[in-house]
């Protein structure tokens, strides 16, 4: 295993001291990052003490360390995944030769693209939840939102190095540039849709990690899979730090859904809303919106993108090495959901351009076994409901469903039909103003919002009440 070299001012086990060129620039744009962090980083806690999980090293047992840190004072650092030994790149026309430890010249501008679209995401996320501390529902869910923010910013400088270490002066402007762009201002937004919704209340924080973040996941995977040896391995290690987010996400919803079943039998009613608790109807329909914007990152049903990038090496399918076919997909089908008239259909596309949809298929698998658990929760207190997902032509902005107006049981209906269903399906005024009623913060160790229940357990085996943030 690689030692993290503390002694330079960036933890990295890239060896970074011995690429004087490369350390002077990460330099250079380390306290560009610091002073963005400052700007747009979690509004009002700065100068507190988190109890965070720093990464040390990328040893699959004691990869990191817990205690109190100020965030300015994180250790963002640069951490790849320890290299295999002779690895081969395991699909699309390069299959078989080895890993490019360099950026292979023709791929060039198509590589970037990808790396500078998956490292814009990250701030993204952090500039979206930056107001959410000043309401958190409790210490424990303030250092969570605190944990996600720094890793997404780890992130960012992830991407930041392969820019800088690969791509030259393009690389630094484009790293440069990462730091520019905002969520949501419409002179200089982040470059995908999702990433410019706001993120207004904690209900909708907890679907984002649950469904955005998740499709983060997914493209994370699938670059892993890349011939880009060094983009592989970054992607690898992130990949670590990105299943607590899952974990928040997952776990935040179904302490909602929890909740919300015990005020429905406590007050024998499924207007808990009068009780300080959220409704399933609202939770279905915050639901119904992170699904369908969370699908649209996904891009395209038929992608001669999705093509280009599989076949030149550059991005896998999720899990590409456990998939029992030729890596190739050169003469194979895949079948993807249209609308055809006022019907959808399911029709053989050629797998190459279907490569977008087949990862969305796989994002959908892994967002419904999740909510199959919160529906456990609502069984077992003998409640009458479940949770689904949407159709996934429902509320959709790109590709084959964009412009047309389908339920979320998947009936294609016209403007008005669907229009007049609109805050039965989305959050209305009415609920998100409701929900951001709920958004009183709480921050006595050990207590929660009347909107959430407490979790199972604490971080890193430390109690629940334990003083995750420091605010005294
Ligand atoms: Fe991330
Ligand atoms: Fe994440």
């Amino acid at each position: 295993m690689a030692d993290i070299d503390y002694i330079s001012k960036i933890p990295n086990n890239v060896d970074l001291t011995s690429n004087r060129r490369l350390q002077r620039a990460l330099e250079d744009w380390q306290p560009k990052f610091l002073a963005w962090w400052q700007d747009m980083g979690p509004e009002g806690f700065q100068a507190r003490d988190v109890y965070l999980r720093t990464a040390t090293s990328v040893d699959a047992q004691g990869w990191a360390k817990f205690g109190y840190v100020k965030m300015p004072d994180y250790r963002w650092g640069i951490f790849l995944a320890e290299p295999e030994p002779d690895r081969r790149i395991t699909f699309g026309d390069y299959k078989g030769q080895p890993a490019w430890q360099d950026v292979p010249g023709e791929h060039r501008g198509t590589l970037r693209r990808l790396i500078v679209t998956q490292g814009d995401t990250e701030p993204a996320s952090v500039e979206q939840q930056r107001h959410l501390g000043r309401t958190c529902p409790s210490l424990y869910d303030l250092r969570n939102i605190f944990q996600v923010n720094v890793e997404e910013g780890r992130h960012l400088w992830a991407m930041v190095y392969l820019l800088q270490a690969h791509f030259g002066r393009d690389g630094r402007e484009e790293a440069e540039q990462l730091l520019q762009r905002r969520s949501g201002d419409s002179d200089k937004p982040r470059i995908l849709g999702a990433f410019n919704e706001q993120t207004p209340d904690w209900l909708s924080y907890f679907m984002f990690c649950f469904f955005t973040d998740r499709d983060g996941k997914y493209q994370l995977a699938s670059l892993a899979e890349s011939g880009f040896d060094p983009l592989a391995r970054t992607c690898r290690f992130m990949l670590t730090e990105e299943a607590h987010h899952m974990f928040i996400g997952e776990t935040g919803i179904q302490r909602v859904v929890q909740r919300t079943c015990e005020l429905m039998r406590e007050h024998r009613t499924e207007d808990v809303r009068r009780h300080g608790g959220i409704d399933l109807a609202t939770i279905q329909k915050y639901l119904n919106f992170h699904f369908s914007v969370s699908l649209d990152l996904f891009g395209s049903e038929v992608s001669t993108n999705a093509a280009n990038f599989y076949t030149a090496g550059l991005k896998g399918r999720f899990e590409e090495t456990k998939k029992d076919d030729d890596h190739q997909l050169k003469g194979a089908t895949y079948p993807v959901l249209a609308p055809a008239g006022d019907r959808i259909v399911s029709r053989d596309e050629p797998a190459l351009p279907a490569l977008n949809e087949r990862l969305r298929d796989d994002y959908v698998v892994d967002c419904d076994r999740g909510v199959q658990r919160w529906n456990q929760v609502i069984k077992k207190h003998g409640i009458d409901v479940e949770l689904a997902l949407p159709h996934r032509g429902f509320h959709r902005a790109i590709g084959a469903f964009a412009g047309l107006h389908v339920s979320p049981d998947g009936r294609i209906l016209d403007a008005a039909q669907w229009e007049a269903k609109r805050n039965d399906w989305l959050p209305s005024a009415e609920d998100q103003a409701f929900v951001g009623s709920l958004m009183t913060p709480v921050v006595e160790p050990g207590k929660f919002a009347s909107w959430i229940a407490p979790p199972a357990r604490g971080i890193n085996g430390q109690p629940v009440d334990f003083e995750y943030v420091r605010l005294g």
